[in-house]
């Protein structure tokens, strides 16, 4: 229970392992806690002990053009970063990419947008219906209904729709929020069009069961490697027709991605692939084990801490052989979806009083009574919402510290 010697031998046992990190505390102790965003930070660690290895030179004389490759349907994707992300899928065996058109994108959030523009009928009576099972990724009705567009339109929760005619459905695998393994819920009879966005489809987050081989794939380097600044996603296609409908979605929106950050992103997709080699260079650190050990280690941490509340749950994951790593492992999603058992009907609200930071239920389609959590920001921050949460007592007298 909160408040004994285990609890305290649990927060000591936190602040140790920010230590162990080598991080300095910089925040003080009633810092505000934003975890509402997955600003994936955590992994600054491995790339500083990875030292010069990801370091680019970029000369003045070098990328003016706005043409990458003009060999390439996908005119404006630097042939290293093709040639790196097609490597990494092939030594993580996380999705098929022979026979796939590649494009890239200014992260995925554009590349989810190319995807709406190219799988609409561009004759349509009416805008076509974009749905995901709720609870879905709070961007999804954001990005499909910001511009008002006459080619498609939000159509909310896919377990509720029932609408005959073409719809497009957002199948999040591992989910964002909630870390479930997922596939496409409506039954459409040939109407519906599939988007698989796999940002977590990565060892660290989940183990890997099979190669995915579906018809578009979403990939982001944010999850994949940390370098959420970069700004780089990559859609793996398998029509020639869409991947060009989406390349055009790209030429007019923004003529291409940024050279120097998909020529950045190759040098560090090459670095994750060396560091799992048999024999990785000298000074090297297997990417996916440091990774997966820091998840491991932050949900056992946040599990010991709800394991001691009466106040809040988490979802359980079943255990599955993973084919990368060769063990059996259980999902450690990047985001917490906590749910408050107790009368309190706002937990967002709830968490704000006691300066955390996170997203409401409301904002992915359901219950107020859940938040989602950034698993993935500083040590720092992470320990510090640990505290936080211990520091929530039960209610001895109908209400909650
Ligand atoms: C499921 C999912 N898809 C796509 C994205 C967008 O990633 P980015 O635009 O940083 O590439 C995110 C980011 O959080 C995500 O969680």
């Amino acid at each position: 229970m909160c408040g004994t010697e285990q609890d305290t031998a649990c927060v000591s046992k936190c602040t140790f392992s920010t230590e162990a990190t080598g991080e300095k505390r910089s925040l003080s102790s009633d810092a505000i806690i934003n975890l509402d965003h997955g600003d994936p930070t955590m992994l600054e660690t491995y790339w500083r002990k990875m030292g010069d290895k990801c370091t680019v030179v970029i000369s003045g004389y070098q990328s003016l053009s706005y043409f990458a490759n003009t060999k390439n349907i996908c005119w404006f994707l630097e042939p290293q970063l093709e040639e790196e992300v097609k490597r990494l899928h092939r030594v993580v065996g996380n999705a098929a990419v022979d026979d796939y058109y590649m494009v890239v994108g200014t992260g995925s959030t554009q590349l989810l947008q190319a995807a709406l523009f190219a799988l609409s009928p561009p004759d349509g009576s009416e805008p076509v219906s974009v749905v995901s099972a709720a609870p879905y990724y709070s961007c999804y009705p954001e990005v499909t209904d910001f511009l008002r567009s006459g080619l498609y339109k939000w159509a909310g929760d896919a377990n509720a729709f029932d609408k005959d005619g073409p719809y497009i459905e957002f199948v999040t695998s591992p989910n964002n929020p909630d870390g479930t393994i997922r596939e496409a819920i409506v039954k459409g009879y040939g109407g519906g069009k599939l988007v698989h966005d796999l940002a977590y489809y990565w060892p660290q987050y989940t183990p890997i069961t099979s190669c995915a081989h579906h018809d578009i794939m979403l990939f982001t380097f944010s999850k994949c490697t940390g370098h959420a600044g970069s700004r780089i996603g990559w859609a793996l296609v398998k029509e020639k027709e869409v991947a060009r409908r989406m390349i055009k979605f790209m030429e007019v929106s923004t003529i291409g991605v940024s050279k120097e950050s998909q020529i950045r992103a190759a040098k560090i997709l090459g670095v994750i692939s060396d560091s799992c080699l048999p024999v990785p260079p000298p000074d090297s650190i297997n990417f996916f084990k440091f990774s997966q050990n820091l998840m491991v280690q932050r949900w056992d941490e946040l599990r010991e801490v709800v394991g001691h509340s009466e106040i809040f749950s988490l979802p359980e994951y079943p255990q599955d052989y993973c084919l990368f790593t060769g063990k059996f492992t259980e999902t450690h999603p990047a985001f917490a979806w906590l749910k408050c058992n107790k009368d309190i009907e706002d937990l967002g609200k709830f968490l704000k009083g006691h300066k955390v930071l996170a997203r409401s239920g409301r904002r992915f389609g359901s219950d107020p009574k859940y938040v989602r959590v950034s698993m993935v920001s500083k040590e720092e921050e992470f320990k510090l919402f640990l505290e936080r949460l211990l520091a929530i007592q039960a209610p001895t007298n109908g209400n909650l510290k």
